[in-house]
């Protein structure tokens, strides 16, 4: 089939090179040049595992294009909307973008196709898209048909391509019999199998499914984070509980690990968006409201955890800290648990030394500048050099390469063998032998 997408971020350019991988022709368009340049030369954007190869195998066999022209989308069959919604002051989603390229489409389209939205937009957004191209096309006084539908992606980063290729399901808000089987068509290699993964539903309730979805994720983490505050206070380990919990099949194995909060560009807009959904309903949202007070002291936790081990004297400390991106397997900062202690351990007189894998360079881009001119936070290559002469490690993002270190190297490295687990990555038994100081969330060792 022919494809358009607007919007080449994390979403945009997973799913469009996965749909010409596929065999579909796709265009994808975005307003960054610069962006649009470099992919036409192979290079992405962004750190996506197998991306980059997928990407350069459809330049190549001509099934992918890159483009800031919107008539070189004018073939399309479908054309999905993949551009961001970031939150308002007040917590509701942005939709300049996502109205904005409804503006243009309704400018330019001069054929039948499907608009679908692969962007998180709230409840009604569907209708309103609707709404700005027909106005569009009556400017032009064309007698035109077009149709909408809502495709909330759930692909997570740093697995995008898989789980582009094996969805749990595909949720479609489309309002006809045309659209569905439009829809249909595309995804059939998905649902050759089990066509249960396909769901069709309402446009509102295919945007609702998305927030409701995120939000639940959302949830059982900062369940799990406030049920390991209490543990901690308990001297229970929080992985007992998680285990014990995770067997049961009401509940799942799932999204029930402990940490030092959630980040990323979607949890946090999302629940903060749902919020401001529900005020605009005159409903105050009490669950959401406390999943995201939960998350913000969590982000908190790891830098209250390193003060009362200084006995609140953290001046002229130097911090290191291992993992800058929201999660493993993705560059992305946005709203990473990284920025925040960046800045509560500078503000509290500290220096940092930092590194990830991949996700330096956005670190060092989004951080106050002030920082890296005055060497209060310094960036390094190497994850055993980071080390050397900080009062103690971080660990915030669980990259793989930090799961079983050199313990006996680090020792040698850090002033003192202390370290503070934000992921529970290590097994504090093991790090009370080789002598190191350990606290996790609620993960220490008790007896
Ligand atoms: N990142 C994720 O893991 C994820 C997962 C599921 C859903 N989503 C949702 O998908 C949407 C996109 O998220 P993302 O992380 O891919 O965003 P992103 O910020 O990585 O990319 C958005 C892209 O849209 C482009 N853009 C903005 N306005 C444009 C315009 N008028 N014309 C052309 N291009 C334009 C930007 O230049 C940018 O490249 C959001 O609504 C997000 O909530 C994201």
């Amino acid at each position: 089939m022919k494809i358009g997408i607007i919007g080449v971020g994390y979403v945009g350019l997973t799913t469009g090179s996965c749909f010409a991988d596929m065999g579909n022709t796709v265009v994808c368009l975005d307003k960054d040049i610069n962006k649009i340049n470099n992919l036409k030369q192979g290079i992405s954007p962004i750190y996506e595992p197998s991306l980059e190869e997928i990407i350069h195998k459809n330049l190549k066999n001509k099934n992918l294009t890159f483009t800031i022209n919107i008539n070189d989308l004018l073939d399309s069959e479908i054309i999905f909307i993949a551009v961001g919604t970031p939150p308002n002051e007040d917590g509701s989603a942005d939709l300049q973008y996502v109205k904005q390229v409804a503006k243009e489409l309704g400018q330019v389209i001069n054929k039948y196709c499907v608009i679908a939205t692969k962007s998180t937009v709230p409840v009604g957004t569907g209708e309103a898209i609707k709404e700005i191209i027909k106005q569009e096309i009556k400017k032009r006084n064309l007698d035109l048909t077009f149709d909408i539908a809502s495709n909330p992606e759930f692909l997570k980063e740093g697995s995008a391509v898989i789980d582009f290729e094996k969805p749990d399901r595909i949720i479609i808000g489309c309002e006809n019999e045309r659209t569905q089987k439009i829809m249909n068509e595309l995804y059939r290699a998905f649902i050759m199998r089990d066509n249960r993964r396909i769901l069709f539903m309402p446009i509102r309730a295919a945007e609702m499914t998305k927030y409701t979805a995120n939000a639940m994720l959302a949830n059982r983490i900062s369940f799990m984070n406030e049920i390991a505050e209490i543990c901690e206070a308990l001297k229970i380990n929080i992985n007992d509980i998680r285990k014990g919990i995770g067997t049961d099949d009401r509940i799942g194995s799932k999204f029930l690990y402990a940490g030092a909060g959630y980040g990323g560009s979607c949890f946090p807009k999302d629940v903060k968006a749902l919020i401001n959904i529900a005020e605009n309903l005159n409903i105050h949202a009490e669950i959401l409201h406390s999943v995201e007070t939960r998350n913000k002291k969590q982000k908190e936790l790891l830098f209250k955890k390193v003060k009362t081990y200084f006995n609140g004297n953290l001046q002229n400390k130097k911090i290191a800290f291992w993992g800058l991106s929201f999660k493993p397997m993705t560059d992305d900062i946005r709203e990473a648990v990284s920025l925040i202690l960046t800045d509560l351990f500078v503000e509290a007189g500290c220096t940092i030394n930092a590194f990830d894998p991949v996700a330096s360079n956005n670190f060092k881009n989004t951080i106050n500048q002030e920082y890296l001119k005055n060497n209060i936070v310094n960036i390094f290559e190497d994850k055993y050099e980071t080390l050397k002469d900080c009062d103690c490690l971080l660990l915030i993002t669980e990259w793989s390469e930090f799961r079983n270190p050199d313990f006996e190297e680090m020792k040698k490295l850090l002033k003192k063998p202390i370290i503070f687990d934000g992921r529970n990555q290590y097994d504090a038994e093991k790090l009370k032998e080789l002598d190191f100081i350990y606290d996790g969330i609620a993960n220490s060792l008790y007896s």
